[in-house]
């Protein structure tokens, strides 16, 4: 098949979150599996530098925005075999500090920006000589994509568009705006509805891709369950219910090249889950670098996090302050929220040589911490699927999750199965309900055979793009 895929982030191009790790690993996968696949995001400032073979291609956007024209220029990377990634360079637009913002505030012409990188992902749809058959968008910010594309085959000639997948990674962000940004579409007024892109009077791009798109996925089949409903529906539940036939859950995978335990260049030591003496290595250096005491007894709790509400840390903070009276350690990597990153901070003053916390993104230290904590917390109030439990497991760390979205779909609690237990889970979204769960976690580092067992049945664990391929496949050919 013939993919093209639009996205505002992909690693290791660009990265905030597990997005780009995704769509990165899933395009990766396609073409492995011999599909050619085109990848179209933003050319952000630094990517040129680090990526220096790329070559700037023989295309110019000159597309209208609203009143005005904006150029663009348009530049490729021969990625894999049959893998190349189209960036668009709009400087005013990309070159810039952040992604979507500075110093914890989103840029205030997000809209825009995106609105227009759309425009640039439907122009390079239709005219790209290789013809994509399919079009896979993620995320609000490409949203619109379907809307565009759709009017373009009505009213402009279009006449073999490609299939339209949206996959929602967060319903929680959707991009919305002031409905006055609806103009920057060019698109005629009369589209602006209830059933398409309007929300409450304002501009929702996510909306308008779930109203539009062919087929709909999200990552992880619980999930794809939890947003039919009002709790976890975030105000999309009613269209989400009525697209019900075209929805699939599809749980992602994990790019074991990059997250392994063996041969990885940020690792102290490698280890495997027949020899785990490499671990040890890895926690005391863990250790060392968090500056806590070297202890090879005392468990260390990791999490590699952003700091933002649906990640629970709130609750994380107020478990540890009752836990950490006893015998354990606590590392964070993370950025966000500018209260919880204090909080964090203060955390590790109060308790010096026993928290270690390091505000920012450090993607080499989030495989340190994978690789050197004992347990790995994951309190999300609500999570689509989640990419840090999966790479624990691989890891031999052993996650502490709440039981919602993709936390639920890939870990295994005793209480379900014994013999083939690999974390903990806990269903109260409260921190007396954390704490359980981590006393839990602290009788089962007394057990040293149990928990090898445990760590076992992590490492062992399969979730391979290769599987997930298939599914993707038969989505872009669902009926
Ligand atoms: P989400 O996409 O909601 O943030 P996921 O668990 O799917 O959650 O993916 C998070 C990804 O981002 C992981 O690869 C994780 O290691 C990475 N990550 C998050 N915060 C940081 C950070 N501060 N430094 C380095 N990597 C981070
Ligand atoms: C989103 C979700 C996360 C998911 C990731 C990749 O950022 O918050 O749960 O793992 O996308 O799909």
């Amino acid at each position: 098949m013939r993919i093209l895929v639009a996205t505002s982030e992909v690693y290791p191009f660009s990265k905030t979150g597990g997005l780009a790790d995704a769509v990165g690993a899933l395009s990766k996968a396609l073409a492995k599996a011999g599909h050619q696949v085109g990848i179209v995001t933003p050319l952000y400032r630094g990517i040129r530098e680090r990526f220096p073979k790329m070559q700037k291609a023989d295309w110019r956007f000159d597309l209208p925005l609203g009143p005005k024209r904006v150029g663009a220029e348009l530049w490729t990377l021969a990625a894999a075999e049959r893998l190349t990634i189209y960036f668009v360079q709009q400087p005013g637009y990309f070159d810039r500090v952040g992604l979507y913002g500075e110093r914890g505030a989103d840029y205030d012409d997000n809209g825009e920006r995106f609105i227009y990188f759309d425009k640039c992902v439907a122009n390079l749809a239709r005219y790209l000589p290789w013809r994509p058959e399919v079009l896979h968008v993620h995320d609000w910010h490409t949203g619109l994509v379907p809307m565009l594309v759709s009017h373009q085959v009505r009213a402009d000639g279009w006449l073999k568009p490609p299939r339209l997948c949206l996959t929602i990674h967060n319903l929680a962000y959707q991009g919305c705006f002031p409905r006055s940004h609806f103009a920057l579409t060019n698109l005629p007024g009369n589209l602006f509805t209830p059933d398409t892109a309007e929300f409450y009077g304002q501009l929702n791009c996510l909306k308008a891709g779930i109203a539009g798109a062919d087929v709909i996925t999200t990552v992880s089949p619980r999930y794809a369950r939890e947003i039919t409903t009002q709790e976890l529906g975030a105000g999309l539940d009613g269209l989400l219910r009525q697209r019900q036939n075209a929805l699939v859950g599809i749980l992602n995978g994990v790019d074991y090249e990059e997250w392994n335990t063996v041969g990885n260049p940020h690792l102290a030591a490698s280890y495997s889950a027949a020899d785990l003496t490499g671990k040890a290595e890895c926690k005391r250096t863990l250790q060392a670098e968090f500056a806590l005491v070297i202890n090879s007894d005392v468990p260390v709790f990791g999490c590699v996090t952003r700091l933002a509400d649906q990640k629970g840390m709130d609750l994380a903070l107020e478990a540890l302050d009752e836990m950490l009276t006893a015998e354990m350690q606590f590392v964070l990597l993370g950025s966000g929220a500018a209260e919880c990153e204090r909080a964090f901070q203060e955390l590790a003053q109060r308790f010096p040589g026993q928290v270690g916390v390091r505000l920012g993104y450090d993607q080499s230290l989030a495989h340190r911490i994978e690789a050197g904590s004992d347990f790995y917390l994951m309190p999300s109030r609500f999570e689509p699927c989640g990419l840090n439990q999966m790479y624990s497991l691989r890891y031999g760390t052993v996650p502490i999750v709440r039981r919602t979205g993709g936390l639920d779909d890939t870990i295994v609690d005793a209480v379900e199965n014994l013999a083939a237990a690999n974390g903990i889970k806990f269903s109260d979204c409260s921190a007396q309900a954390l704490a359980r769960a981590m006393r839990k976690a602290l009788a089962l580092y007394q057990e040293p055979e149990l928990l090898i067992q445990y760590r076992q049945n992590g490492m062992a664990a399969e979730f391979s793009w290769d599987q997930v391929v298939k599914q993707y496949l038969a989505v872009y050919r669902k009926p």
